[in-house]
C-alpha cells in the first residue's frame, strides 16, 4: 500500500497540468504501486515503460473485457459500451480488420496531398479571419486550439468516415462531449458532479451518446442504399468469419472512431506547439527540416505531451508484474503518460529534444494488439499542420495562459491564445 500526495483520480488534479512529479516519485516509489479509491476497487498503477509493455502484451494475463476505464461500471454496462478496444484477441482482431486497411502507413501517405491541402486552408484561414494589423508582416492573433488543432483533424476524420464537411463541427462538439465528460466546458452532464445515471448505458456515460448513435443510424441507412469506399461502409461489411456487426456494435464502433480520431491530435498539435514556442530556435531548426527530421520532431511532440494518459486492464490470473503479486480480477492502469518519461528508458526525459533518435515512446500504446489505430495518421496530420503553419509565420508567441482540459484521461491544453507574426514576401 502507498499513500499518494496527489490523487491520481481526480479530475480537477489535472486542470493545472499533468502531475509528473507524483508520477516520477511512483515511478521511483517500485513503479507497479496500489492505489485505493474512495469510490472504487483501488487499483495497481504501472509507472514503468517496461512494466506496461508486458502488461499490454501478455493479454493472456491481462485483459482489456472487464473495461479499459479507470472508472468503474458494472458488467451491465460493460458490455452496453464495448468497443473492439474492450476485446481481447481474437475477437479483436476480427474487428479491428473491418477498418485497418485505411490506416496502414502506405495508406495514410497517399492522404498527404489531401491532408496538405486542408492544412493549408485551415492555416491560411486563422492568419487571415484573425489579423490585428494588414500588410506585408501582418500581425494575427487567435487561440490556437479552435483557430487550427481542432479544424484539421476533425475535416480529415470526415473525408474518412464519408461525412459530409458541414457535420464537422457536430461531430466535434460530440466528441469533445464524450472525451471532455468530466469537463464543464464540453458538457453540462459532468460526470462527477451530474447525476447521469440515465446514460450509463452510453459510450462515457453523455448524452452525447445518444445524438451520436442517431447520427450513426442515419449514415448506415445512407450508405445501404447507396454504397461507398468509406469506413462507414466498411464497417457495415460482413466481417473475414461471414458475420456483420450489430447495429449497436456498428453504433459503438462509430462513436469510438469519432471520440478517437479527433481530440487527441488536437491536443497533441496543441502541446507541441507550446512546446516549440517556449524554445523559438526550434522553430527556426524546423524551418529548414527535411520531412524525416520533421518525423523524429513529432514523435518526441507525441512522447511530450502523451495525450492519452492512461487505459486500464485487469488480471485475469494471479500474476507478477514489476516485483508485485497481482491477484486475478485487481483492476490496473496503465499509464503511458508515465512510461514516456521513465528515466530507464529515455535519456534526459524532461528535455524536449525535437532530434530525439530512437524514440521508442508509447503514446500510442506499446507492444499490444491495441496499439492506436490512427497512429500514422495522427503523425501526419501534426506534421503537415505545423509545417504549413511554421511556413507562413515569422515568428509566434503565447499571449496569455493556456487552459487544461479537466480530465484524469485526457492531458489536453483546451485554449492556447497566440500572437503570430505573418511572413514577409
Ligand atoms: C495523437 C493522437 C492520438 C493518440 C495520442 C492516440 C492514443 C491512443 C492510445 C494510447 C491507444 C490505446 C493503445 C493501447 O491500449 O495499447 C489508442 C487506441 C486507438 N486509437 Fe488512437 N490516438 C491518437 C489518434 C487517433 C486517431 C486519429 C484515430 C482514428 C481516426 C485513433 C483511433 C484509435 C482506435 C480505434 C484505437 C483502438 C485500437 C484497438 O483497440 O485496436 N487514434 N490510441
Amino acid at each position: 500500500m502507498d499513500s499518494t500526495t496527489v490523487d491520481l483520480t481526480s479530475h480537477d488534479t489535472y486542470t493545472s497540468g499533468v502531475p509528473h512529479e507524483e508520477l516520477t516519485r511512483l515511478r521511483q516509489d517500485g513503479g507497479v504501486v496500489w492505489i485505493d479509491e474512495t469510490e472504487g476497487s483501488g487499483f495497481w498503477a504501472v509507472l514503468r515503460y517496461a512494466d506496461i509493455m508486458e502488461a499490454s502484451r501478455r493479454v493472456d494475463l491481462f485483459t482489456s473485457e472487464e473495461g479499459i476505464r479507470l472508472e468503474e461500471m458494472d458488467a451491465e454496462e460493460t458490455a452496453a459500451r464495448r468497443t473492439m478496444m474492450e476485446h481481447d484477441p481474437p475477437t479483436h482482431t476480427r474487428l479491428r480488420r473491418l477498418v485497418s486497411r485505411g490506416f496502414t502507413r502506405r495508406k495514410v501517405e497517399s492522404y498527404e496531398p489531401q491532408i496538405r491541402e486542408l492544412a493549408v486552408q485551415v492555416v491560411e484561414a486563422a492568419l487571415a479571419e484573425h489579423a490585428v494589423t494588414g500588410g506585408d508582416g501582418a500581425v494575427s492573433e487567435f487561440d490556437f486550439v479552435e483557430a487550427i488543432a481542432t479544424q484539421l483533424p476533425m475535416r480529415m476524420l470526415g473525408r474518412l468516415l464519408g461525412t459530409p464537411d458541414e457535420d464537422g463541427p457536430f461531430l466535434v462538439e460530440q466528441g469533445d462531449a464524450l472525451l471532455g465528460n468530466s469537463d464543464p466546458d464540453f458538457t453540462d452532464h459532468v460526470i462527477d458532479q451530474a447525476d447521469t445515471d440515465e446514460f450509463r448505458l452510453m459510450p462515457f456515460r453523455s448524452p452525447a451518446g445518444f445524438r451520436l448513435f442517431d447520427y450513426a443510424r442515419q449514415q448506415a441507412a445512407l450508405r445501404r442504399t447507396d454504397p461507398t469506399e468509406d469506413i462507414i461502409s466498411q464497417l457495415l461489411a460482413t466481417t473475414t468469419d461471414g458475420s456483420e456487426l450489430t447495429e449497436h456494435e456498428f453504433n459503438n464502433f462509430f462513436t469510438l472512431l469519432v471520440a478517437a480520431g479527433n481530440d487527441t491530435t488536437r491536443y497533441t498539435m496543441t502541446g507541441g506547439l507550446k512546446a516549440l514556442m517556449e524554445r523559438p530556435e526550434l522553430i527556426e531548426q524546423l524551418r529548414g527540416a527535411s520531412d524525416d527530421e520533421w518525423n523524429l520532431a513529432v514523435d518526441e511532440i507525441l512522447r511530450w505531451t502523451s495525450v492519452t494518459m492512461h487505459f486500464r486492464r485487469t488480471a485475469r490470473v494471479d500474476a507478477e508484474l514489476g516485483g508485485q503479486q497481482i491477484k486475478a480480477g485487481d483492476k490496473m492502469v496503465i499509464y503511458f503518460i508515465s512510461g514516456n518519461f521513465d528515466e530507464d528508458q529515455f535519456d534526459d526525459p524532461f528535455t524536449f529534444d525535437i532530434t530525439r533518435d530512437p524514440n521508442d515512446h508509447m503514446a500510442f500504446g506499446r507492444g499490444g494488439p491495441h496499439l492506436c489505430l490512427g497512429a500514422w495518421l495522427a503523425r501526419m496530420e501534426i506534421r503537415v499542420t505545423l509545417q504549413e503553419l511554421i511556413k507562413r509565420i515569422d515568428s509566434i508567441e503565447q499571449t496569455g495562459d493556456e487552459a487544461y482540459l479537466r480530465s484524469n484521461f485526457i492531458a489536453g491544453i483546451k485554449r492556447l491564445p497566440v500572437r503570430v507574426h505573418a511572413r514577409s514576401v
